[in-house]
């Protein structure tokens, strides 16, 4: 098993809710976070002074799967999130040595 773990815009999350949908992911954990890039963050212009917002907010989204079930996940978000601007997010993957669904005991991929 697989965790992807997505950094998207928080924008996107229903296009890539969608995309998940038709994929039948079934579990997901979403959370607000906050983060920076190669950019580190966005400079905006007020009052004729520049500053800088180190910090952007945007989704962290944890899907874990079976392992040949990754890359169709990952080109769903990708596609899904994409919007070709700085700061569209970033995808890791992470090994998952195993899983249990609390209410029945079930394991691995069984429990996802
Ligand atoms: N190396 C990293 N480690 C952990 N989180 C990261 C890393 N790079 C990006 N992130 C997370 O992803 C979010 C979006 O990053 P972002 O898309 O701006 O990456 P980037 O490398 O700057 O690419 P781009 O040039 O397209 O903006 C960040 O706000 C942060 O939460
Ligand atoms: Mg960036």
């Amino acid at each position: 098993m697989v965790k992807i773990e997505a950094l998207i815009r928080p924008q996107r999350l229903e296009e890539v809710q969608e995309a998940l949908r038709e994929l039948s992911v079934g579990g997901m954990t979403v959370t607000e976070v906050r983060g920076m890039g190669h950019q580190r963050g966005v400079t905006h212009t007020y009052r004729g002074s520049t500053y800088t917002v180190n910090l952007v907010p945007k989704l962290k989204l944890e899907i874990v799967v079976p392992k040949e079930r990754v890359d169709e996940v990952v080109e769903a978000i990708v596609q899904a999130a994409k919007t070709g601007e700085v700061g569209d997010g970033k995808v890791f993957l992470i090994p998952v040595d195993g899983a249990v669904r609390i209410r029945t005991g079930e394991r691995d991929v069984a429990a996802l």
